[in-house]
């Protein structure tokens, strides 16, 4: 018969197949639909329908991808059915030339914690401007470089590049050098996240985290520099994403070790897929800095301090409760460095409707700076009013009458 003449050739695919796994059959059904000509792959005893089987061992990847390759065959693709073959699929893709990741890609994506550093990089102190650079490009483009014992925005900077990731970590040495920080502090470099920010206050129980009060961020900066400026309660971000978050912060409390107390989480909802994706940026084992928690009210016109001392004595908290008012609060930040000669207009932005505070923190004649090597806000302006939008115009409007005067 001269049908194999003219036949063409079915693609044949390196199948790996661990010994425990659900996926066999289904995989080997599959390729049976498509006409595959398959070679089982297995470290075990697998009723695999008559394949041909090569023995390999998950364990062992190089010296398994060894015996596949002295099989001299040609593979047009390397499959693995499950998860304990992943890395040795990829050691023969790379072998075989054909498209696959990166084999440390693999082994870092079926190690939790390896993921969560990927992320990031920690540099040292000692690290060569090169090795800044690579730390930026594996933590990939954009990121943020920053101090990691600084607070208030300082010390942090977005970089695009790897020029400017050098540049970035030469400038935070020198912040953190003129504030006195032991010099062999380490940076950090991590992905930036786009999107939305929140934060999160809670006070951690036995049974998780009770949240006191979520923050939004209208108007978070995109970098180069971070000011923190609106923050805003009761968030508006889908009650879904809300939980998502309060999720996340709950799990990054519980991965630190924290199990008491209050904390309060800075988050942002990246994408992933298409999806809201809640993303950590940092949490503390404390409540709200600044002055922040004075636009916060609770059940029984409790503060947040309240409700913060009332769970350390023990007293199950009856937080969860806030007024019923949005509200928020903006903080000033630095315009320029010099300085401070006064901050005029006070009457004028606290006469503003919807208005209920306003505190400059910093004395008049002290030396400012602006981010990022400032550490300090101006001050505070506090807004209630009966939707977010409301206090977002009212703080705004009252920032607009201030003027800052500096020489
Ligand atoms: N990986 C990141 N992606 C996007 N933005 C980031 C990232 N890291 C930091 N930022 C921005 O910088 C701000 C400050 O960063 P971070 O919270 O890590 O430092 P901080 O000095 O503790 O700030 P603060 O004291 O104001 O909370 C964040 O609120 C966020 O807007
Ligand atoms: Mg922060």
């Amino acid at each position: 018969m001269a049908a194999s003449n003219c036949a063409v050739e079915p693609p044949r695919v390196l199948l790996l197949v661990p010994a425990r796994t659900y996926r066999a059959a289904d995989f080997l059904a599959a390729a049976g639909r498509m006409g595959l000509d398959l070679v089982v792959g297995s470290d075990g005893a697998l009723p695999l329908g008559g394949h041909p089987v090569a023995r390999v061992s998950p364990g062992d990847p190089a010296g398994s991808a060894d015996r596949i390759m002295a099989l001299g065959r040609r593979f047009d693709a390397v499959v693995a059915a499950d998860a304990p073959m992943l890395t040795l699929a990829a050691v023969l893709a790379e072998r075989m030339g054909l498209p696959h990741n990166p084999v440390d890609a693999v082994i870092a994506a079926a190690d939790k914690a390896e993921q969560r550093r990927r992320w990031f990089r920690i540099v040292p102190a000692t690290a060569s401007q090169d090795a800044l650079r690579r730390a930026a490009a594996e933590a990939g483009f954009p990121c943020v470089v920053k101090a990691v014992s600084l607070s208030a925005s300082q010390g942090i900077l977005r970089a695009d590049d790897p020029a400017a990731a050098a540049a970035a970590a030469r400038r935070i040495r020198r912040i953190l050098a003129a504030a006195r920080r032991p010099g062999h502090e380490p940076l950090l470099v991590e992905q930036y996240v786009p999107g939305p920010e929140l934060s999160i206050d809670g006070l951690l129980t036995g049974h998780g985290l009770t949240v006191t009060a979520i923050f939004d961020k209208p108007g978070t900066p995109d970098g180069p520099t971070f000011e923190e400026t609106v923050l805003v309660t009761p968030s508006r971000l889908p009650r879904p994403v809300q939980a998502a978050a309060i999720a996340t912060a709950g799990r990054a409390a519980r991965a630190l070790g924290l199990s008491h107390g209050p904390v309060h989480a800075e988050l942002r909802i990246g994408q992933r897929g298409g999806q809201p994706r809640p993303v950590m940026l940092e949490l503390a084992a404390r409540s709200i800095g600044g002055l922040c928690s004075r636009a916060l009210r609770f059940a029984g016109d409790q503060s947040l301090e309240e409700l913060v001392l009332a769970d350390a004595l023990g007293r199950p908290a009856a937080a969860g409760r806030p007024a019923a008012r949005p509200s928020g609060v903006l903080m000033l930040p630095v315009p320029r460095s010099g300085v401070l000669r006064a901050v005029e207009g006070r009457g004028d932005a606290i006469a503003v409707p919807g208005v209920t505070g306003l505190n400059i923190t910093i004395p008049v004649g002290r030396r400012v700076q602006p981010l990022p090597d400032g550490d300090r806000y101006l001050g505070f302006i506090f807004a209630e009013a009966d939707t977010q939008e409301d206090v977002e115009q009212a703080l705004a409007r009252a920032r607009e009458r201030l003027r800052v005067v500096i020489s």
